[in-house]
């Protein structure tokens, strides 16, 4: 079955639950290393469509995944906007021209993301000429985590720049999350045009904000983008990591599906909002790391956890780690499509 990530995003019925792992394609895998060696740096293999076309197709050539997500970063639209990002080892993205002042954020540009980024598109139409039907996830950073990005100038531990600009500069602050939100969307555009058969938002940061912050911050501008993309038809996925607790708003923004980090319990999530929209989760990723009892135990917890019906897409509750060794996600797919038989109706397939 080619379309069971789209038939479970649309609660249709199907024969095995999905699944998918965010950063798939990545470190963990041999052949990727070989070629990133190859490309030179992080950003040359986003960037050369051919490679970045091969990276995605690699962990779907390994295993039996249900859908690829198109390789790349969430940081490609800073690094158009003009911010010069670089990948440092031991030290993850960093911006050579972060945001330091109010006047960058009015002088910042939107950008055409058929020129800039025209780059993404080429890669996804190659991908989806390979792919033989199976679906092409294309994905964006919210505008709040690409805000924390570009004023950080690279990861933190308690974002604490972008959080005191947030409350000291409101203005300022909202003037980066429109242009970031308009950029986010006619990226989202173009991925679809190109071919992306869903798209995904990252907001990794949003969990830091407060609750009202979180909502004018982070959810706002990510519902605005959402509702631009409706008319397009093509079905999407919102995770906000540490996002547990505001699951019900979350699943009011118009997105098909809510991704889950793995601090929720996948149960009462469905309980709560899996009337309105499918669930994508949330298996710890550090399970990975151990034996394939224990991921075969926490895996199943999880499907049983979700219980009968379509609507679960099986996902870690984050991206997979460089040190997973590479047969504990074989392990991992074929079982969640073992076990899972049993929680949909065969006789409907
Ligand atoms: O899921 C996939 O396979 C598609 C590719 C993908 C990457 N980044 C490739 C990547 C996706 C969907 C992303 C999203 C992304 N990038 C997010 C949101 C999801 C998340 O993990 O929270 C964030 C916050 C980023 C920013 C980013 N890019 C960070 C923090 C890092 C360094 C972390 C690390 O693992 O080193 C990157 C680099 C990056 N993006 C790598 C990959 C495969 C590692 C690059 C390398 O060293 O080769």
């Amino acid at each position: 079955m080619k379309d069971r990530f789209l038939r479970a995003l649309k609660k249709k019925p199907i024969d095995k639950t999905p699944i998918w792992l965010m950063r798939q394609a990545g470190r963990y895998l041999p052949e990727y290393r070989a070629i990133r060696e190859k490309a030179g740096d992080f950003l040359a293999l986003c960037k050369t469509p051919e490679l970045a076309c091969e990276v995605t197709l690699q962990p779907l050539e390994r295993y039996a995944l249900d859908a690829a997500i198109i390789f790349s970063d969430i940081l490609t639209i800073p690094d158009a906007m003009g911010l010069e990002l670089s990948l440092v080892e031991n030290v993850g993205p960093v911006f050579n021209k972060p945001i330091k002042n109010i006047s960058q954020i009015k002088q910042l540009h939107i950008p055409d993301p058929y020129d800039t980024l025209s780059y993404v598109a080429r890669a996804i139409k190659l991908a989806n000429n390979e792919l033989n039907d199976l679906p092409l996830i294309g994905f964006a950073g919210s505008p709040w985590t690409l805000a924390a990005y570009m004023v950080e100038g690279r990861s933190s531990r308690d974002f604490a720049k972008i959080k005191k600009l947030a409350y000291s500069e409101p203005e300022a602050m909202h003037l980066l999350l429109e242009k970031l939100s308009k950029s986010v969307t006619s990226y989202l555009k173009m991925q679809i045009e190109a071919g992306a058969n869903a798209v995904m938002l990252f907001d990794t940061w949003g969990g830091l904000l407060s609750q009202p912050n979180y909502t004018n911050l982070s959810l706002n501008y990510m519902e605005k983008i959402l509702r631009s993309l409706e008319p397009l038809g093509v079905p999407s996925i919102v995770f906000t990591k540490g996002g547990g607790m505001w699951l019900d708003k979350i699943a009011r923004i118009g997105s098909t599906g809510v991704g889950l980090d793995w601090m929720t319990d996948i149960k009462v999530a469905r309980q709560l909002i899996g009337h309105k929209v499918a669930l994508q989760g949330n298996l710890d990723p550090a399970v990975m790391l151990t034996t394939k009892t224990l991921i075969e135990k926490e895996a199943k917890n999880i499907l049983d956890s979700y219980g009968m019906g379509s609507g679960h897409i099986f996902n870690l509750g984050h991206g997979i780690t460089p040190d997973v060794p590479p047969e504990n996600v074989q392990y991992l797919v074929d079982f969640v499509h073992a076990y899972s038989q049993q929680f949909h109706d065969q006789s409907t397939n």
